[in-house]
């Protein structure tokens, strides 16, 4: 067998396929598929600090990557084949303003950026491997399902390395408009359709099957290696200690699943000696795992989670024709494609899962945006999910937590603006339809006639 193959993460089937398939599905018992190195034959470092040595060849793309420079860990393809386009340079940042509000002790509170991704999120970590995959496997033309921000990443790729062609299914007025501007912008075949993401994540996959084209949502397992750098750049960032918690927003639960895959790794290959603890955190409105992980007691079990109850959730979701609801439109999602890896990474390393309110997010991201670079509304369900960690007691004030900011600030301005506006016709136009009752932490633009010394005044009474 080669040393890299993808195989089944159940363990009782475990079948294997070559690492050039492209259709992501088991082929024995049409369950997901990792991708799995047989490590004796690789190269993985002996120690975390290895990696220092990258530090300094910055000269060499696949070394200034914030990906690729933990090539050694993603071994899945030669390095003359990787495709980057400098993704990966974000920052951990201490954040102790914001550690107040969550009730943390100073120096406790971290916030990683990975705004700060060409694209403006955290999407680019998992594209760039998705898409030296496509391009190993000679891929013409790659898809996907989105809520803006795959998108987004899927139309930088193709422009900028022009090698592929795009094509974005998207919710009809289901993004925001940062978002579809991108796609736009950089030239996707952008294919709206009559319904929301949980429809065009289906219908992506049918087409994707019927006309061959590389699909690149999270289903990829190729994508979630790029996603297992983000781990490693927060390592890096706290010199190689692992912290006590991993904060993310939960959508389609790509990036927990990849998290806990980085890290089983890690454990396995004896890099760290602790596993940190993971948190998601749902929007109230797109709930799923929240239900299913803390109300209906579903596990990882051996990798067989009790299909009944997670049939009986959606056919209950389809009785009751309830959509998922948020306006933190990134995280909309209720029929997470990656749930059973999703439980499989809280078994591992354990962990909690919640559910915030859109009020909750809201006051959260403004926390954010005044005490550090900002971030899009899903991004701050992270802070707002540690908050309500923290308020009930599971994280304890002097533990250290890293929160995922997923998204840049700029994704999406309408709820931002809306937010900080003084304008009760916008706000409630925006926010109150979703139950968004106050703007807690506006910040409101000071309204002056143009004329000098009522400026002035303006300025010496507000500032
Ligand atoms: N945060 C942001 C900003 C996102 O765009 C997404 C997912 C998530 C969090 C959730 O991450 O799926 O790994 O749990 N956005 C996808 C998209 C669905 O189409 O852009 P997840």
């Amino acid at each position: 067998m080669d040393a890299v193959y993808q195989r089944c993460i159940n363990p009782a089937c475990a079948a294997t396929c070559a690492v050039d398939q492209t259709t992501f599905v088991c082929p024995r018992c049409q369950g997901m598929v990792d991708v799995a190195y047989d490590w004796d034959r690789l190269s993985p470092p002996r120690s975390l600090r290895d990696f220092e040595a990258k530090w300094a060849d910055r000269g060499n793309p696949l070394s200034f990557s914030g990906v690729w420079r933990f090539r050694e860990l993603l071994p899945f393809a030669p390095p003359d084949q990787v495709l980057t386009i400098g993704e990966g340079q974000t920052i951990l940042q201490r954040a102790d303003g914001v550690a107040g509000y969550v009730g943390l002790e100073p120096g406790r509170l971290y916030l990683q950026y990975e705004g700060m991704n060409p694209s403006g999120s955290f999407k680019d970590n998992g594209m760039t491997a998705a898409f030296t995959h496509a391009r190993l496997v000679g891929a013409r033309r790659a898809a996907c399902a989105s809520t803006g921000n795959t998108s987004a990443s899927l139309a930088v790729f193709c422009s900028v390395t022009g090698l592929m062609r795009a094509v974005i299914f998207i919710g009809s007025g289901k993004i925001s408009y940062g978002k579809l501007a991108q796609a736009l912008d950089h030239g996707a075949l952008t294919v709206q359709i009559a319904g929301d993401f949980d429809d065009a994540m289906q219908r992506v996959q049918q087409v994707a099957r019927r006309l061959g084209i590389y699909l690149v949502n999270s289903i990829n397992p190729f994508r979630l290696e790029g996603q297992k750098t983000i781990m490693y750049r927060v390592l890096e960032g706290l010199r190689w200690e692992v912290p006590d918690w991993i904060v993310v927003p939960g959508g389609n639960l790509g990036n927990v699943s990849a998290f806990g895959k980085a890290f089983m790794e890690l454990a396995d290959l004896g890099l760290v000696r602790q596993l940190p603890r993971l948190a998601v955190i749902n929007a109230a409105g797109a709930n799923t795992f929240y239900h299913l992980y803390e109300q209906l007691g579903l596990r990882w079990n051996q990798g067989r989670p009790e299909a009944t109850v997670i049939t009986g959730y959606y056919k209950g979701l389809d009785d009751e024709q309830i959509r998922a609801a948020t306006i933190a439109s990134a995280i909309e999602i209720n029929r997470p494609v990656n749930l059973p890896k999703a439980l499989r990474a809280l078994e591992r390393c354990g962990g909690a899962v919640r559910e915030v309110t859109d009020q909750d997010i809201l006051d959260a991201k403004a926390k954010v945006g005044a005490g550090g670079f900002g971030c899009e509304p899903a991004s701050a369900a992270s802070v707002a999910g540690a908050r309500k960690l923290r308020q009930e007691g599971v994280i304890a004030a002097g533990e250290r937590v890293v929160c995922i900011l997923t998204g840049h600030q700029l994704k999406d301005p309408t709820a931002t603006v809306a937010y900080h506006s003084t304008d009760q016709k916008t706000f409630e136009e925006v926010l109150g339809r979703r139950g968004v009752r106050r703007a807690t932490f506006a910040n409101r633009a000071v309204q002056v006639p143009n004329d000098l010394d009522e400026i002035i005044k303006a300025i010496e009474v507000y500032s």
